[in-house]
């Protein structure tokens, strides 16, 4: 198969990177002390300790090359306070963390090193940094979720501005049978993740799937159905959690039609993309919709494979950049776009909004592609795989826009709820019929 375009990952593109993610820490983390210092739900860390535990991880990769026995800045006794194998995130606020100054003080420090250090790097030697950027990129999703479960007055505002909808077919697109190339190698994507690697092809039959993920207007009508209080659309695991975890709607929805977003309370938009449903509502939701959750090869080959050309697009737009015209990514919105929204950000097969706005569920548990080799920084994949875990795609409106790609892998509990996830459905195809458009 032809190869995709190649992208590059400069000196200057990692210092940008870096700056950015940087950036959106503070936006998170310049607030109220006691507001760093609370833990604002169990499932999660301080935000103190994120911040902290940014840098360390910096001063790990980047200062040490990944030798922890190699002494960085911090002393080696608070340095394995932010340890996230050896502390769970419910006991975090119990440990003798750095406080607020003396955490962002440490990050400055790494940081100025860090950017002393990239003047003397090659090009070749960038994955590192390009792997450290992501990382800070994903404590900063960490800390929206947090954010988002923290009760109070908002301190962030109700965000930026997005394009609006328009009216769009809330149909399927036909994917045809056929071989595609999952996955991505250093060469073409030198900033992906060891679990996104090596490309390979895959044989695949056809499928149809959702042109827009699922709104909040289409899942309050599954609510109206008595969706919750029918166990023939749940798995037996699913609905056992929904029983134990008294699911009656999605999480930070009211029974009055409210939700709450970032400490504002507001009517729940129909047209937006439907957030916070864990795997096995949306598994549910999927059944008495008539349709299935997507795997992730299905996800994958939708998003990023161009049938014409035989070969994968860097984007489902094609290979140019990321521009807030073509998703919604980057933070700034605090919520997903309403559908049709991003017309020029359609795939190759008409599929919108794959990346960005929220985290789609597949189907699909986590496991390494075939020729798997871990990364530098070993344990970012590797002990997941196997583990009661689903995979999810395309990043949501809380991603940096270089921290994702149609390639990137996500992965959580099936009973989580708190990320920016929602779910697009997918049928199978019966027969042979390659062109037509089915209503849904
Ligand atoms: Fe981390």
């Amino acid at each position: 198969m032809p190869e995709s375009r190649t992208t590059t990952v400069t000196a200057d593109s990692v210092a940008a990177g870096l700056e950015d993610a940087r950036a959106r820490t503070h936006r998170l983390t310049e607030i109220d002390e006691p507001e760093l210092l609370a833990q604002h739900d169990p499932l999660m860390s301080p935000l103190v300790w994120d911040l902290a535990h940014i840098g360390q991880q910096e001063d790990l990769w980047l200062l040490r090359g990944g030798n922890a026995a190699c002494q960085g800045l911090l002393s080696a006794k608070v340095e394995q306070l932010y340890d996230a194998f050896e502390h769970p995130r419910a006991e975090r606020v119990t440990l003798p963390l750095l406080g607020p100054a003396e955490a962002r003080s440490y990050i400055a420090d790494v940081r100025g090193r860090v950017l002393d250090g990239l003047e003397r790097r090659t090009d070749e030697d960038l994955f590192p940094f390009a792997m450290v950027e992501q990382h800070e990129q994903q404590h900063v999703e960490t800390m929206l979720a947090t954010h988002q479960l923290r009760s109070g007055a908002p301190l962030l505002g109700s965000g930026a501005s997005l394009p609006s909808g328009r009216p769009v077919p809330r149909d399927s697109v036909l994917v045809p049978a056929g071989p595609f190339e999952l996955g991505v190698d250093a060469g073409t994507e030198p900033a992906s993740l060891d679990n996104e690697r090596p490309a390979h092809t895959v044989e695949m039959p056809a499928y149809r799937i959702g042109r827009v993920p699922v709104t909040n207007g289409e899942w309050a009508e599954f609510v109206a159905a008595g969706g919750y209080d029918d166990p023939q659309w749940w798995s037996e695991r699913g609905w056992a959690h929904r029983v134990e975890a008294g699911l009656e709607r999605p999480k930070f929805w009211a029974p009055d039609g409210s939700r709450r977003r970032f400490g504002l309370v507001e009517e729940v938009p129909a047209d937006e993309p439907v957030q916070h449903v864990c795997f096995f509502e949306a598994e549910a939701y999927a059944a008495w919709a008539g349709a299935r959750l997507p795997t992730e090869q299905e996800w994958e080959k939708a998003c990023a494979w161009d049938p014409a050309l035989e070969r994968r697009r860097r984007w489902p737009w094609g290979d140019s950049e990321w521009t807030p015209a073509l998703a919604n990514l980057g933070g700034e919105a605090l919520r997903p776009a309403p559908v049709g929204a991003y017309a020029a950000g359609a795939s190759a097969y008409g599929v919108e909004q794959m990346m960005g706005d929220v985290w789609e569920w597949t189907s699909s548990d986590f496991h390494p592609w075939p020729g798997f080799v871990p990364m530098l920084y070993a344990d970012y994949s590797a002990p997941f795989f196997g583990g009661d875990y689903k995979v999810l795609r395309g990043g949501a409106w809380s991603v940096g826009g270089a921290s994702v790609r149609p390639s990137f892998r996500n992965w959580d509990h099936p009973v989580r709820r708190q990320i920016f996830c929602g779910l697009r459905l997918a049928w199978d195809v019966d027969g042979e019929r390659e062109t037509a458009v089915a209503a849904r």
